[in-house]
């Protein structure tokens, strides 16, 4: 019960995916919310009021003149009821009117009238999704602390196959709950992972070339840092092996910093020992420069050749210890997501593997957001676009679930 007590205020916009929305009312009710649903005139056309209000168990709003509701709950009293306003689906004309301060229905003129944080659910054809004025408005809406789960990719209701599906409701509420968890909760938080030692590495290595240059990668260590910090806030006690990157240290959490991926691993491999789970997070250059030149290489020719050795895998030198402390590795890919983190799960025998498509713009490598595919040996488990924090948080709480499982089992 993630939302005990919560007022969750449900704005449905006028999408096919809205048909999806008294399930997704009912799961936020299992989850101890309170919920009050307002549809715009085109969601009618989708879902019934009379199926939300079945399900919520409060009138459904429609109309901003309602005499009716006014005299009972009014637009200005809604939109302060709410402790979270969740806009389930988004469409591209709604998203476009929340950009630019529309607020000619009751469900726009609720979204300017709130304080509270607003989570928005888009769903629109994958074309839609794609235009230029769709994404501006969104990075709009994106710069103002709106908070958005999803669009998933996949097939469409119109046969397109891309982005623009909305995420399923259990993906929906699974992030609403990270968010309130992040944000809005006073009470402290659960602490599954207390007593437990938790070593995570971050970041990405650097390879020197020469005494002035290296060779390295995008990454930035938000993923390793967020999921430091959750680790932390659930009760861990944390390492946290650091490339070369540009932030905080967590409070609580101590911190190494390293340079090369042999450092790091030199560092992993004196923690491990006492370790109960790795997360493998760093993104660690596969291959060094064979031979480091001790002097700066001078410019010569039209073509330079430098040739290069594999770098130790640190996360598969730890799974393949004797002892191995639980395995949570990552895997960054751009196409067959799945397939290829499931063969890398195998083929490093880990315990879990949390999979990222990496050719998504504005996701990833370098970016405040992502989404998540973790898997383990029997299951997949799909987590939306979000923050990192909140991402990090649902991870470990799924992390935690199996990692208790497999002491049960053992
Ligand atoms: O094989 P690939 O580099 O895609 O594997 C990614 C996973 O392995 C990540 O968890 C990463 O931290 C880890 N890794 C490692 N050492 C390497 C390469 C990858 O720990 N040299």
């Amino acid at each position: 019960m993630q939302l005990e007590q919560k007022n969750v205020l449900v704005g449905v916009s006028g999408g096919i995916a809205a048909y999806k929305t008294p399930d997704l009312v009912r799961k936020l009710k299992a989850q101890g919310a309170n919920v009050r649903v307002v549809l715009t005139e085109s969601a009618t056309h989708f879902v019934s009021s009379l199926s939300l209000q079945a399900v919520s168990g409060e009138k459904v709003s429609t109309h901003l003149l309602d005499e009716d509701a006014e005299a009972g709950m009014g637009h200005i009293e809604l939109a302060r009821w709410a402790d979270i306003f969740l806009i389930a689906p988004a469409t591209a004309n709604i998203m476009a009117k929340l950009a630019h301060g529309l607020a000619d229905d009751l469900l726009t003129t609720l979204y300017l009238a709130t304080p509270a944080p607003v989570l928005i659910a888009p769903a629109m054809n994958q074309q839609m999704w794609a235009a230029p004025a769709t994404t501006a408005n969104f990075e709009l809406l994106l710069s103002r602390g709106v908070t958005t789960i999803g669009p998933a990719a996949g097939e469409q209701a119109c046969g397109d196959m891309g982005y623009g599906r909305m995420a399923e409701p259990a993906e929906i509420v699974e992030a609403l709950c990270a968010h309130c968890e992040m944000y809005l909760n006073e009470a402290p938080r659960e602490t599954i992972l207390k007593g437990k030692r938790i070593l995570i590495t971050a970041g990405p290595t650097r390879e020197a070339i020469d005494p002035v240059r290296y060779i390295s990668n995008h990454s930035s260590g938000k993923m390793g840092f967020a999921l430091a910090e959750q680790a932390k806030n659930l009760g861990a006690e944390v390492i946290l092996v650091a490339g070369p990157v540009s932030l905080e240290t967590p409070v609580g959490v101590t911190r190494y910093d390293v340079i090369s991926a042999q450092q790091m691993l030199d560092t992993v491999e004196q923690h491990v020992d006492q370790a109960d789970i790795f997360i493998a997070c760093a993104a660690v250059a596969d291959y060094k420069v064979a031979r480091e030149n001790a002097q700066k290489l001078k410019k010569s020719g039209d073509e330079l050749t430098i040739a290069f050795t594999q770098n130790p895998d640190i996360l598969k030198t730890v799974a393949s210890r004797s002892n191995p402390p639980f395995t949570l590795g990552f895997a960054a890919e751009t196409e067959n997501v799945e397939e290829y983190a499931r063969i890398k799960l195998n083929k490093k025998r880990l315990n879990m593997i949390a999979a990222n498509d990496v050719s998504i713009p504005g996701l990833g490598f370098n970016s405040d957001r992502n989404a998540l595919m973790i898997i383990t040996k029997n299951t997949t488990h799909r987590l939306a676009p979000e923050t990192k924090d909140a991402l990090a948080l649902s991870l470990l709480k799924i992390m935690h679930e199996e990692y208790t499982h497999l002491q049960e089992v053992r």
